[in-house]
Formats: structure tokens, C-alpha cells, sequence
């Protein structure tokens, strides 16, 4: 299976000329998501597929007055074909599991595929286990409230544990894979690790079974190294 490898540069501003020259193995399939006015720029290379990090719940039907938002629509027309949904930088911002679950469906409806993050705080984590797998059903169960069953397939969840987010301190390989059996006993849908992944600790998370690929942050900024987080799930034994 290949895995998926995402690219969330967040608002940073990405080296787009560096980029232009990115090439992987067909074995990967990677989806880079930057901030939106450069949507035109990374939507030449023919390496990799072009994500949003986020989008309004409303579309084209309901009219344009919605200062800010962008639609489903506009993204499309820019070659869109994923979208990052549920970030917990922007649950952090007041972004609810009820305004996740509208973006899911807007999104799902039009054709986008999804990349829905969950991941518990740092306070359940410590409550153990059980606790955190509690509150990753619920997070699901509520962002994904009222999605039919035949979208579960455009819908990519990734693992993502709040106080390994940016931290350098990921998830222990074996726990991300536990989180993600336990996400997929839940739903019939591919699950990432996403927290602290760089080129030094990629292939620990992409040789596990249990998990489709992985959602990098900070060390996706570097095309170099992203490279070398995508060939490492090619071949995570090396
Ligand atoms: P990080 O970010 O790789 O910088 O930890 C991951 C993410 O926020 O998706």
C-alpha cells in the first residue's frame, strides 16, 4: 500500500521556487498544503497533489458575502483535491466539532477529499488510555455526525496528539499505531500520525502497518527533508 504523506507549511511562507524542482517515486503519494495565495504556485509540479488547510462550510449557492471564507468552489478552481480539516491550531482559535462537522460535509459533497484531524491534550493524555481513546471516539463520532457511509472513503483521518503538535516530542511509534487500530476498528478509513514527524524519526512511524502515512508540519518546510520523509516511507527499513 502506498502511504500518503501530507505537507501542512501552516502560515509559513514556503520556498516555492525550491519546490518547483521536488520530485518523488510514484510509491508515495503526497499532497502539499500551503497557505492559499500560493495554491497557483505549487499547482505546477505534477509530483504531488494540492491540499487546503482549511474551508468555509458554506458554498457558491449561498452567496459571496462571507468576508474571509473561501469556498469549495475556489478551491477546485485552483486544482484543489484534499482538504485539512479539524487542525488543533484552529479548535484551539474556537473552531467547535460542530463548525468541523458542517466543513466535512460541505467539503465531502463537493468532491474534496478530507484529512480530518483528531488528537487529545496533553491533560487527557495523562489520564491514561482509556481516557484518551474516549475522547477520540467522541471527537470523531462528532465531527463526522450525519456523514453517509459511502464518504468514509474520501476521508483520511490523521492522529494527532495536541503536545506532540510542533513540540519535537512525537508519539511513541507503538502508541500512534495503537491510537490508529483503534481509529479503524471505528471506521473503515486510513489513518496518518501526525505530531513532531522529520527525517530522523519518519521511518519508526511509516514502517508500522497500522498507519497510512503521516501529516508533517515544521519539517515539510524543507523540500529536502520532505523528500526524505517521503522516500523513508518507500523504504522505511533503510
Ligand atoms: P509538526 O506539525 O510536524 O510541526 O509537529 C504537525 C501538524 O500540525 O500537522
Amino acid at each position: 500500500m502506498r502511504k500518503l504523506l501530507v505537507a501542512n507549511f501552516k502560515m509559513h511562507v514556503p520556498d516555492a521556487g525550491a519546490w518547483r524542482s521536488f520530485r518523488v517515486s510514484k510509491s508515495a503519494e503526497v499532497v502539499v498544503c500551503p497557505p492559499l495565495p500560493y495554491l497557483r504556485d505549487f499547482g505546477q509540479n505534477k509530483n504531488f497533489k494540492l491540499g487546503a488547510q482549511d474551508v468555509f462550510w458554506e458554498n457558491v449557492r449561498s452567496g459571496g458575502a462571507y468576508t474571509g471564507e473561501v469556498s469549495v468552489e475556489i478551491l477546485k478552481k485552483f486544482g484543489v483535491g484534499y482538504v485539512i480539516l479539524g487542525h488543533s491550531e484552529r479548535r484551539a482559535l474556537g473552531e467547535t466539532d460542530e463548525i468541523v462537522n458542517k466543513k466535512v460535509k460541505t467539503a465531502l459533497a463537493s468532491g474534496l477529499k478530507v484529512i480530518l484531524c483528531v488528537g487529545e491534550s496533553k491533560e487527557t493524555k495523562k489520564k491514561g488510555e482509556v481516557a484518551a481513546k474516549r475522547f477520540i471516539s467522541q471527537e470523531l463520532r462528532a465531527d463526522l455526525s450525519g456523514v453517509k457511509k459511502i464518504f468514509l472513503k474520501n476521508i483520511t483521518v490523521a492522529y494527532e496528539p495536541i503536545w506532540a503538535i510542533g513540540t519535537g516530542v512525537p508519539d511513541k511509534p507503538e502508541d500512534a499505531a495503537l491510537m490508529s487500530l483503534f481509529i479503524k476498528k471505528l471506521l473503515p478509513v486510513k489513518v496518518l500520525y501526525g505530531g513532531s514527524v522529520n527525517q530522523r524519526n519518519a521511518a519508526k512511524f511509516l514502517k508500522a502497518k497500522e498507519l497510512d502515512g503521516a501529516l508533517v508540519g515544521t519539517a515539510s518546510l524543507n523540500p529536502k527533508e520532505f523528500k526524505k520523509i517521503v522516500e523513508a516511507s518507500i523504504n522505511p527499513h533503510t
